[in-house]
Protein backbone atom coordinates (compact mmCIF):
# COMPACT_ATOMS: atom_id res chain seq x y z
CA UNK A 1 0.00 0.00 0.00
CA UNK A 2 1.43 3.35 -0.94
CA UNK A 3 0.64 6.11 1.54
CA UNK A 4 2.16 8.94 -0.02
CA UNK A 5 3.29 9.37 -3.27
CA UNK A 6 4.06 12.94 -4.26
CA UNK A 7 6.63 14.07 -6.39
CA UNK A 8 6.60 10.61 -7.80
CA UNK A 9 8.50 11.01 -10.68
CA UNK A 10 7.16 11.24 -14.49
CA UNK A 11 9.18 7.82 -15.32
CA UNK A 12 9.70 4.21 -14.60
CA UNK A 13 13.16 3.56 -14.39
CA UNK A 14 14.36 -0.47 -15.58
CA UNK A 15 17.91 0.55 -13.78
CA UNK A 16 18.52 -2.01 -11.24
CA UNK A 17 18.49 0.33 -7.75
CA UNK A 18 20.99 0.16 -4.90
CA UNK A 19 19.32 -1.49 -1.73
CA UNK A 20 19.68 0.40 1.76
CA UNK A 21 18.63 -0.34 5.55
CA UNK A 22 19.12 0.52 9.05
CA UNK A 23 17.03 -0.79 12.03
CA UNK A 24 14.69 2.60 11.46
CA UNK A 25 15.40 6.02 9.70
CA UNK A 26 18.69 6.65 10.62
CA UNK A 27 20.20 5.04 7.55
CA UNK A 28 18.59 8.06 5.73
CA UNK A 29 22.00 9.81 6.73
CA UNK A 30 23.46 7.75 4.56
CA UNK A 31 21.66 7.63 1.84
CA UNK A 32 21.46 11.69 1.23
CA UNK A 33 24.85 11.16 1.20
CA UNK A 34 24.59 8.03 -1.22
CA UNK A 35 22.20 10.15 -3.43
CA UNK A 36 24.66 13.27 -3.57
CA UNK A 37 27.39 11.48 -4.55
CA UNK A 38 25.24 9.10 -7.21
CA UNK A 39 22.13 11.34 -8.28
CA UNK A 40 21.65 8.97 -11.24
CA UNK A 41 21.25 6.17 -8.97
CA UNK A 42 17.65 4.80 -8.16
CA UNK A 43 17.79 3.94 -4.28
CA UNK A 44 15.35 1.96 -2.55
CA UNK A 45 15.43 2.32 1.23
CA UNK A 46 14.10 0.09 4.14
CA UNK A 47 13.61 1.19 7.68
CA UNK A 48 13.11 -1.45 9.33
CA UNK A 49 11.27 0.30 12.50
CA UNK A 50 8.94 -1.94 14.01
CA UNK A 51 11.78 -3.84 15.12
CA UNK A 52 14.21 -1.17 16.17
CA UNK A 53 16.61 -0.60 18.17
CA UNK A 54 19.21 -3.12 16.79
CA UNK A 55 21.31 -1.96 19.42
CA UNK A 56 19.80 -3.88 22.34
CA UNK A 57 19.33 -6.90 20.36
CA UNK A 58 21.51 -10.05 20.17
CA UNK A 59 23.92 -10.75 17.21
CA UNK A 60 21.51 -13.72 15.99
CA UNK A 61 18.37 -11.40 16.02
CA UNK A 62 20.17 -8.86 14.17
CA UNK A 63 21.21 -11.52 11.44
CA UNK A 64 17.97 -12.67 11.04
CA UNK A 65 16.28 -9.10 10.52
CA UNK A 66 19.25 -8.32 7.97
CA UNK A 67 18.41 -11.51 6.14
CA UNK A 68 14.83 -10.73 5.79
CA UNK A 69 15.42 -7.36 4.50
CA UNK A 70 18.34 -8.30 2.01
CA UNK A 71 15.77 -10.99 0.61
CA UNK A 72 13.11 -8.16 0.17
CA UNK A 73 15.81 -5.98 -1.57
CA UNK A 74 17.00 -8.42 -3.54
CA UNK A 75 13.71 -9.58 -4.54
CA UNK A 76 13.00 -5.90 -6.02
CA UNK A 77 16.46 -6.24 -8.27
CA UNK A 78 18.69 -4.70 -5.96
CA UNK A 79 22.44 -4.35 -7.51
CA UNK A 80 24.04 -3.41 -4.47
CA UNK A 81 23.42 -3.51 -0.61
CA UNK A 82 24.62 -1.00 1.75
CA UNK A 83 23.49 -1.59 5.54
CA UNK A 84 23.21 2.09 6.74
CA UNK A 85 23.64 0.94 10.22
CA UNK A 86 27.44 0.48 12.03
CA UNK A 87 25.15 -2.05 15.16
CA UNK A 88 23.64 -4.18 11.70
CA UNK A 89 26.85 -4.63 10.22
CA UNK A 90 28.96 -5.08 13.06
CA UNK A 91 26.55 -7.99 14.04
CA UNK A 92 25.49 -9.36 10.72
CA UNK A 93 27.93 -8.55 7.47
CA UNK A 94 29.99 -11.53 7.49
CA UNK A 95 26.76 -13.79 7.37
CA UNK A 96 25.07 -11.51 4.92
CA UNK A 97 28.59 -11.37 2.39
CA UNK A 98 28.87 -15.45 3.05
CA UNK A 99 24.96 -15.88 2.11
CA UNK A 100 24.76 -13.14 -0.96
CA UNK A 101 26.52 -13.07 -4.21
CA UNK A 102 26.07 -9.35 -4.49
CA UNK A 103 28.46 -6.32 -3.54
CA UNK A 104 27.34 -5.44 0.23
CA UNK A 105 29.06 -2.17 1.80
CA UNK A 106 29.02 -1.97 5.55
CA UNK A 107 29.65 0.97 8.09
CA UNK A 108 31.95 1.41 11.21
CA UNK A 109 32.29 3.52 13.70
CA UNK A 110 35.02 6.08 12.38
CA UNK A 111 37.60 6.09 15.03
CA UNK A 112 40.65 5.71 12.61
CA UNK A 113 39.73 9.53 11.11
CA UNK A 114 38.85 10.63 14.45
CA UNK A 115 42.21 9.12 15.53
CA UNK A 116 44.29 10.94 13.00
CA UNK A 117 42.09 14.06 13.79
CA UNK A 118 42.52 14.57 17.19
CA UNK A 119 45.23 16.69 18.58
CA UNK A 120 44.13 15.79 22.54
CA UNK A 121 45.44 12.65 21.96
CA UNK A 122 41.41 12.00 23.28
CA UNK A 123 38.44 10.54 21.41
CA UNK A 124 34.92 9.89 22.23
CA UNK A 125 32.51 7.64 20.40
CA UNK A 126 28.62 7.65 20.36
CA UNK A 127 27.24 4.35 19.58
CA UNK A 128 24.62 2.09 20.42
CA UNK A 129 25.35 -0.93 22.87
CA UNK A 130 25.36 -3.29 20.20
CA UNK A 131 28.05 -1.82 18.52
CA UNK A 132 30.46 -1.04 21.35
CA UNK A 133 30.56 -4.65 22.39
CA UNK A 134 31.12 -5.90 19.11
CA UNK A 135 33.99 -8.16 18.28
CA UNK A 136 34.37 -5.48 15.19
CA UNK A 137 34.03 -2.36 17.27
CA UNK A 138 37.55 -4.14 19.20
CA UNK A 139 39.46 -5.03 16.30
CA UNK A 140 38.86 -1.43 15.33
CA UNK A 141 40.13 -0.11 18.44
CA UNK A 142 42.66 -2.68 18.01
CA UNK A 143 44.05 -1.52 14.98
CA UNK A 144 43.63 2.06 15.25
CA UNK A 145 42.97 3.22 18.73
CA UNK A 146 46.28 2.10 20.09
CA UNK A 147 47.94 5.69 20.21
CA UNK A 148 45.17 7.57 21.68
CA UNK A 149 42.20 7.45 24.36
CA UNK A 150 39.21 5.92 23.18
CA UNK A 151 36.10 7.12 25.46
CA UNK A 152 32.65 5.11 24.34
CA UNK A 153 29.62 5.61 25.42
CA UNK A 154 26.22 3.74 24.96
CA UNK A 155 23.56 6.28 24.19
CA UNK A 156 20.59 4.29 24.92
CA UNK A 157 17.17 5.80 24.48
CA UNK A 158 18.45 8.39 21.84
CA UNK A 159 17.78 5.93 18.44
CA UNK A 160 14.04 5.98 19.58
CA UNK A 161 13.86 9.90 20.21
CA UNK A 162 14.67 10.15 16.58
CA UNK A 163 12.71 7.19 15.48
CA UNK A 164 9.62 9.60 16.73
CA UNK A 165 11.26 12.53 14.64
CA UNK A 166 12.06 14.42 17.85
CA UNK A 167 15.02 16.14 16.61
CA UNK A 168 14.53 19.25 19.41
CA UNK A 169 12.55 18.16 22.13
CA UNK A 170 14.09 18.89 25.16
CA UNK A 171 14.21 15.13 26.30
CA UNK A 172 16.25 14.58 23.46
CA UNK A 173 18.87 17.53 24.65
CA UNK A 174 19.17 16.43 27.98
CA UNK A 175 19.84 12.66 26.52
CA UNK A 176 22.41 14.43 24.25
CA UNK A 177 23.56 16.54 27.30
CA UNK A 178 24.20 12.99 29.34
CA UNK A 179 25.95 11.44 26.98
CA UNK A 180 28.36 14.04 25.76
CA UNK A 181 28.69 15.25 29.42
CA UNK A 182 31.81 11.99 30.05
CA UNK A 183 33.19 12.72 26.89
CA UNK A 184 33.78 16.03 27.53
CA UNK A 185 35.08 16.00 31.06
CA UNK A 186 37.85 13.38 29.72
CA UNK A 187 38.77 15.52 27.86
CA UNK A 188 37.99 14.35 23.94
CA UNK A 189 38.35 17.02 21.56
CA UNK A 190 37.08 15.06 18.58
CA UNK A 191 33.69 13.02 18.89
CA UNK A 192 32.76 9.87 16.28
CA UNK A 193 29.00 9.91 15.65
CA UNK A 194 29.13 5.96 15.46
CA UNK A 195 25.38 5.61 14.72
CA UNK A 196 23.79 6.83 11.59
CA UNK A 197 20.75 7.90 13.46
CA UNK A 198 22.70 10.37 15.35
CA UNK A 199 23.54 13.13 12.63
CA UNK A 200 19.82 13.79 12.59
CA UNK A 201 21.07 15.30 16.56
CA UNK A 202 23.83 17.04 15.08
CA UNK A 203 22.96 20.70 15.99
CA UNK A 204 21.90 19.55 19.64
CA UNK A 205 25.40 17.47 19.79
CA UNK A 206 27.27 21.09 18.45
CA UNK A 207 25.24 22.98 20.97
CA UNK A 208 26.13 20.38 23.43
CA UNK A 209 30.44 19.92 22.76
CA UNK A 210 31.26 23.44 21.21
CA UNK A 211 32.96 24.53 18.69
CA UNK A 212 36.17 23.38 19.37
CA UNK A 213 35.17 19.69 19.24
CA UNK A 214 35.05 17.94 16.08
CA UNK A 215 32.24 15.93 15.14
CA UNK A 216 33.09 12.86 12.63
CA UNK A 217 30.67 10.87 10.82
CA UNK A 218 31.01 8.11 8.46
CA UNK A 219 28.00 8.49 5.54
CA UNK A 220 29.85 10.63 3.38
CA UNK A 221 32.44 8.25 3.09
CA UNK A 222 30.33 4.76 2.58
CA UNK A 223 28.85 6.85 -0.28
CA UNK A 224 32.76 6.95 -1.69
CA UNK A 225 33.03 3.86 -0.87
CA UNK A 226 30.02 2.64 -2.59
CA UNK A 227 30.76 4.44 -5.55
CA UNK A 228 34.17 2.66 -5.76
CA UNK A 229 32.83 -0.49 -5.88
CA UNK A 230 30.26 -0.20 -8.18
CA UNK A 231 32.41 2.26 -10.52
CA UNK A 232 34.96 -1.26 -10.04
CA UNK A 233 32.27 -3.74 -10.85
CA UNK A 234 30.62 -1.94 -13.95
CA UNK A 235 27.81 -1.81 -11.79
CA UNK A 236 27.20 2.14 -11.97
CA UNK A 237 23.94 3.61 -13.79
CA UNK A 238 24.83 5.25 -17.17
CA UNK A 239 24.20 9.09 -16.49
CA UNK A 240 24.16 9.52 -20.04
CA UNK A 241 21.07 7.27 -21.26
CA UNK A 242 17.19 8.74 -21.53
CA UNK A 243 16.54 8.56 -17.64
CA UNK A 244 18.93 10.61 -16.09
CA UNK A 245 17.18 11.44 -12.62
CA UNK A 246 16.66 8.92 -9.81
CA UNK A 247 13.71 7.17 -7.78
CA UNK A 248 13.72 6.98 -4.44
CA UNK A 249 11.28 4.72 -2.74
CA UNK A 250 11.02 3.52 0.79
CA UNK A 251 9.19 1.05 2.52
CA UNK A 252 8.84 0.79 6.32
CA UNK A 253 7.16 -1.20 8.56
CA UNK A 254 6.77 1.27 11.54
CA UNK A 255 4.22 1.02 14.07
CA UNK A 256 4.07 4.80 14.82
CA UNK A 257 1.39 7.14 13.58
CA UNK A 258 1.83 8.55 10.24
CA UNK A 259 5.94 7.26 9.65
CA UNK A 260 5.82 8.98 6.42
CA UNK A 261 5.91 12.56 8.12
CA UNK A 262 9.27 11.57 9.79
CA UNK A 263 10.63 9.79 6.99
CA UNK A 264 10.06 13.07 4.49
CA UNK A 265 11.16 15.45 7.51
CA UNK A 266 14.47 13.74 7.45
CA UNK A 267 15.17 13.01 3.88
CA UNK A 268 14.44 16.29 3.17
CA UNK A 269 11.43 16.41 0.49
CA UNK A 270 8.07 14.59 -0.48
CA UNK A 271 9.34 11.00 -1.71
CA UNK A 272 7.05 8.09 -2.20
CA UNK A 273 6.45 6.13 1.06
CA UNK A 274 5.21 2.53 1.65
CA UNK A 275 4.51 -0.33 4.01
CA UNK A 276 6.23 -3.39 4.54
N1 LIG B 1 21.34 3.36 13.07
C1 LIG B 1 21.87 2.24 13.78
C2 LIG B 1 23.37 2.27 13.86
O1 LIG B 1 24.01 2.88 13.03
C3 LIG B 1 21.29 2.04 15.07
C4 LIG B 1 20.55 1.58 15.70
C5 LIG B 1 19.69 0.88 16.60
O2 LIG B 1 20.04 0.66 17.76
O3 LIG B 1 18.67 0.51 16.10
O4 LIG B 1 23.97 1.66 14.72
Amino acid sequence: MTSLSLNKLPFSSNKPPIGVFDSGVGGISVLKHIHALLPHEDLLYVADSKYAPYGSKTPAEITARCFEIADFLIAKNAKALVVACNTATAAAIDAMRAKYDLPIIGMEPAVKPAAAATKSGIIGVLATVGTLKSAQFAALLENYGRNVEVVTQACVGLVECIERGELTSQSTLELVQQYCKPLLEEGADTIVLGCTHYPFVRPLIEQTVGADVTLIDTGEAVARHLQKRLLALNLLADANEGNQLSEITFWTNSEIAQPQLIINQLWGKAAPVNFL
